[in-house]
């Protein structure tokens, strides 16, 4: 069922992705998504990057039509929000390497969060296009995280994609998990540089979802569905997934490769 809230505080987290505060009393946990509907709008998946609590948020990136127009979106206005869905991160390991891309650090933000406070100790791996593009850099820093940067133009931090940093941290420590999130691509290569040292990787996965129920087959990933097996799926899952980091679906269903 649909609750209509209204926004109650917008964050602009860097030049292309803003966050939306709003009462929710639903509880949630660190990985899961809501079904988030704007008015004029349909609905769009968006992970929770704020769960605990009453005051749940969601960061968005201007991508495409809708994302921009949420961009607009004030304190005051209405938002429609049903869920929460899908599973959770395992917040049991004790040394987590966190690799973030892009707005994919949306999701894991919380997560991170959750496994401080438990006394896991994180390191983050954080990557973006440029400098002011970092989303939640300074979040990861207050909970008491080792970030490392990455950016591909090289305004700071390394010159280039996350995974080199990740596969650099991957190399010099023993990890428990790593927990990763941003473009397939590179959610790929986590799992193939985390593979060689024998560490489980859990990859946020996102597809064009409709249902969210596990119903109408629009989130298929090869013999799962994203909204009801995941959004967080194991390197094991994903290895019985020959499309991972290859082919998405489009609206239509039809395979695109990345
Ligand atoms: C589990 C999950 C979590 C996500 N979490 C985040 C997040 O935290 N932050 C973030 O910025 N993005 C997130 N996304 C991606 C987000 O849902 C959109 O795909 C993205 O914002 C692009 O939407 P758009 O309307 O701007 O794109 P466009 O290309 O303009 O899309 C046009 C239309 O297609 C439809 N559409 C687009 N993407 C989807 C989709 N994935 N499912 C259903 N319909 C869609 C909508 O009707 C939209 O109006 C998540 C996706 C999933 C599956
Ligand atoms: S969105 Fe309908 S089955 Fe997942």
């Amino acid at each position: 069922m649909r609750t209509v809230v209204r926004v109650t505080e917008r964050v602009e987290e860097t030049p292309s992705t803003v966050t939306l505060r709003f009462p929710f009393e639903p509880a949630a946990a660190p990985g899961q998504f809501v079904m988030a509907w704007f008015p004029g709008d349909d609905e769009l998946p968006m992970s929770l990057s704020y769960t605990t609590g009453p005051s749940k948020g969601i960061t968005v990136k201007a991508m495409g039509d809708t994302s921009r127009r949420v961009q607009a979106i004030r304190p005051g206005s209405p938002i429609g929000v049903r869920g929460p869905y899908g599973n959770r991160f395992d917040l049991t390991p004790r040394h987590i390497l966190v690799v973030g891309g892009g707005s994919g650090a949306a999701v894991l933000a919380p997560a991170a969060e959750a496994a401080r406070l438990g006394g896991s100790s994180v390191v983050v791996a954080l990557g973006a296009t440029r400098a002011p593009e970092l989303l939640f850099r300074d979040r990861f820093e207050r909970m008491g995280a080792r970030v490392e940067v990455a950016t591909d133009d090289g305004s700071v931090g390394v010159h280039g994609f996350v995974t080199l940093v990740a596969d650099r941290l991957l190399e010099n420590e023993r990890f428990d998990a790593v927990w990763t999130c941003g473009p397939e691509v590179m959610m790929r290569k986590v799992v193939d540089a985390a593979a060689s040292r024998d560490v489980p990787v859990y990859c946020s996965m996102e597809r064009h979802m409709k249902c969210s129920l596990g119903m109408c087959d629009a989130c298929a990933l090869g013999p799962f569905h994203v909204c009801t097996d995941g959004p967080v799926f194991s390197s094991e899952l994903l290895a019985r997934v020959p499309d991972f980091g290859r082919f998405h679906r489009d609206p239509s269903g039809r395979r695109v490769p990345f």
